[in-house]
């Protein structure tokens, strides 16, 4: 069965991989990764606040002739800037699959920006760019907010030679024609989608409590519906990232056309040797049905493919409200 797949200009040997998170953070659990199956890994992500923090503290250490030396990690962050190029050499000393570094921030400030060319000088074989960002400004249009991420990978861009992949938000009002103009500028994969963390209200003590909870299989959909109207749309990679779980999360994704599948929640709760089950059943998925290789499927349910494109668009969404019963016990 041939599993391989095209990613970012690399030949994977098959689709499956950490999404960026903490799974990367120790060489153990990278090896357990790799053997596992994992086609190549996805560091967590390199932070500009992170960077601009310990800059700060570095400048803070130098006037005081405190010592110095290299930015390290701030506060509140797993690794300082010089720690995350250092265990980027030691991930890709320790293992054989490609090594993808991910660096997330808003702003075109130039020490931050840096950072991209010394991870591509560290060795990564490519790059995410996660441009997490809530448009809360009621001044700026949506078009400016679009501007700004293709300004932000234009200024990406001319720092490294890497691929790029550009882990995108679900809530933009013109997804395809954002993701061509990405692909336009030079993004070499679209990652869909970064998952918005949602703020809960504590009504006792009357605050906002930040809350991060793992994902379930429940937030597939969109991913695999984005994924279907944009594969035939776009030239580039794709990959699936949010609530891959088990084996047929990962054969729906590819069947919408990706690329490349991201499993972060379920090997955080699982294990990394969820992603050789994971495997094991997409590999048993193609075989029950004859297929000698991973492209055979690749977005054959894709909005372009599939026999009812209108599943995926406005007349399926009335016709459902119109028919829905409640289900007898
Ligand atoms: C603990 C944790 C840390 C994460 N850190 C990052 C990060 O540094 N950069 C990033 O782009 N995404 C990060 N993510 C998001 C994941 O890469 C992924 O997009 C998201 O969890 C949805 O995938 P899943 O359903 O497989 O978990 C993180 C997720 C979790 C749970």
């Amino acid at each position: 069965m041939d599993l391989s797949t095209p990613y970012l200009g690399l030949t994977l040997r098959n689709p499956l991989m950490p999404g960026a998170g903490p799974l990367c953070d120790d060489l153990d659990t990278a090896r357990r990764l790799e053997d596992a199956g994992a086609a190549a890994l996805v560091m967590r992500s390199l932070f500009e606040e992170q960077v601009t923090r310990a800059e700060v503290a570095l400048l803070r250490e130098l006037e005081g002739l405190a010592g110095g030396g290299a930015p390290r990690a701030p506060a509140g962050f797993q690794l300082g800037p010089h720690e995350y190029l250092e265990q980027l050499r030691r991930l890709k000393a320790a293992v054989t699959v490609p090594v993808i570094a991910s660096i997330n921030g808003t702003s075109e400030d130039a020490r931050w920006l840096e950072y991209a060319r010394w991870i591509e000088a560290a060795g990564a074989d490519a790059l995410e760019l996660n441009a997490y960002h809530m448009a809360t400004d009621p001044f700026e249009c949506a078009a400016a907010v679009e501007q700004r991420l293709l300004d932000l990978l234009a200024a990406v861009r001319g720092q490294v030679t890497l691929p790029i992949a550009v882990k995108l938000g679900p809530y933009h009002s013109a997804l395809p024609h954002l993701a061509r103009a990405l692909v336009d500028r030079g993004a070499a994969g679209l990652v869909l989608f970064n998952r918005f963390y949602q703020p809960d209200i504590d009504v006792q003590a009357l605050e906002v409590v930040p809350s991060l909870q793992l994902s379930d299989p429940s937030e597939l959909p969109l991913r695999v519906r984005w994924l279907a109207v944009l594969s035939p749309l776009v030239d580039c990679s794709l990959a699936c990232s949010g609530g891959v779980h088990g084996p047929l999360d990962a054969v729906k994704a590819v069947l919408a056309g990706a690329h490349a599948v991201q499993m972060t929640s379920a090997l955080l709760l699982h294990g990394p040797e969820r992603l050789g089950v994971v495997l094991d059943g997409l590999r048993a998925w193609l075989e029950e049905r004859g297929h000698a290789s991973l492209a055979d499927v690749r977005g054959s349910m894709s909005r372009e493919r599939c026999p009812n494109p209108q599943a995926l668009e406005r007349a399926d969404y009335v016709r459902l409200l119109h028919t829905w019963h409640r289900r007898r016990a």
